[in-house]
């Protein structure tokens, strides 16, 4: 089929903060050179509609991922709640306006309950922690300590219920409201099988071995527990691939000690978060860390990095955790060959090591980068 004849997908773009605007850049000059036939639709997300309109993630964004075949998006800013107010415009200070991370929004809001994070070392990459490394992180991305069920100042009615129902509460009972904080962790039965699914699932396509369930089942006994019954339960109908289980504590030292003795993760939110970073570091940190935000009918893929404001506008920034993100989205659509084309043009710059952006030890620009990889395709 000849490129003309293909289909025109429609991307949402999503640049939003700092150093995502950049990285988007550059991913679009990899995305041209391999004729990927769409149609990128801007979207406003992050800090500047935050202070501007009271909200980072507006109602025409959502819009427009409800009517998009895949979205890519860059980094946002997010600052601490008190901070956030500080920053509204004076029209919206004192409007009772809340911040609330517009990523993590998005995760709920499409329920891309899959967190996707492939970390892969790439030879000749002189910040790989040791060559070979494959690792892929399925993150649950919507439940757990991210529910968003938090109370600053405890109320009255919660700490009376608490007090009935918990025997442990009484450590807390006498404090004052205003004396300390509860943050939820929830996590469901259904949240927990369709990730643990997701990660068996991916290991049967792609003929890996081994998938390790990461939690703190010992302590965090109700809700790790769940987790942990549910993926003995789903790993009984994948009878060829082998289940092992690890605290995240002891995961985290066992990761650096050997990453060869690992192959395919899964972890509640907070885990797969905190277990994706070392994974990534492990691989050549923050330029290299790609994701993808996958639900039933959309998916968001980003690079796992933030807006980097110390950088932003230098054209600094390693693109590659970003063109791995778009190799993802590729694959995603279907776009195998040129999702392959991508990985292989971007597995040659770094084999070659002529242009390196800063975090390698050189000093070429984002666009650099971008455009070795897109002379290689
Ligand atoms: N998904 C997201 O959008 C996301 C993720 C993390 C942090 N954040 C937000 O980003 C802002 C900055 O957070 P932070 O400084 O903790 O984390 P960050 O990921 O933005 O940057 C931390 C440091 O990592 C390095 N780095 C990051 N990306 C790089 C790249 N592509 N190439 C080379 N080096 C890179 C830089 O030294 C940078 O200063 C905060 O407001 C935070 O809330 C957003």
């Amino acid at each position: 089929m000849t490129v003309a004849n293909k289909k025109k997908y429609r991307i949402a773009w999503l640049p939003g903060d700092g150093i995502g605007i950049e990285v988007l850049e550059a991913a679009k000059i990899v995305l041209d050179k391999l004729q990927f036939n769409a149609e990128y639709i801007h979207g406003d997300i992050g800090w500047e509609f935050w202070c501007k309109e009271g909200d980072a993630f507006p109602k025409r964004t959502i819009d427009l991922l409800n009517s998009v075949d895949a979205s890519m998006f860059g980094a946002i800013t997010s600052k601490p709640v008190k901070k956030a107010e500080e920053e509204l415009i004076p029209e919206l200070k004192g409007t009772g306006l809340v911040y609330r991370s517009p990523i993590v929004r998005m995760r709920q809001l499409f329920d891309l309950y899959i967190c996707h994070r492939p970390c892969k070392g790439y030879t000749g990459n002189p910040l790989n922690f040791k060559e070979n490394i494959d690792l892929v992180v399925f993150r649950e991305n919507t439940e757990d300590l991210y529910a968003g069920v938090e109370f600053n100042t405890v109320p009255p009615e919660l700490a009376e219920t608490l007090r009935k129902l918990s025997k442990p509460f009484a450590a807390f009972a006498d404090l004052p409201g205003d004396q300390y904080a509860i943050s939820t962790k929830i996590n469901t039965r259904k949240g927990s099988e369709r990730i643990i699914r997701a990660a068996f699932d991916f290991a049967r396509q792609f003929g890996r071995k081994k998938v390790t369930v990461v939690h703190k089942a010992n302590v965090v006994r109700a809700t790790d527990g769940l987790f942990l019954e549910t993926a003995k339960e789903v790993a009984k109908d994948y009878p060829n691939i082998q289940m092992d289980d690890a605290n995240i504590d002891a995961m985290c030292m066992w990761l650096l000690k050997n990453p060869f003795n690992y192959d395919v993760l899964v972890a509640p939110n907070l885990y797969g978060d905190i277990i994706s970073d070392l994974c990534a570091q492990m691989v050549g940190g923050l330029g290299f860390g790609c994701s993808g935000n996958i639900g039933k009918k959309l998916a968001v893929f980003e690079p796992t990095h933030g807006s980097a404001p110390k950088y932003a506008g230098m054209y600094k920034a390693n693109p590659i955790a970003t063109i791995l993100a778009a190799k993802m989205m590729l694959d995603w659509l279907g776009e195998k060959e040129m999702a392959n084309r991508l990985e292989e043009a971007t597995k040659a710059v770094i084999a070659e090591g002529k242009i390196r952006t800063y975090d390698m030890g050189g000093q070429s620009s984002t666009l650099d980068m971008a455009r070795a990889i897109a002379d290689k395709l």
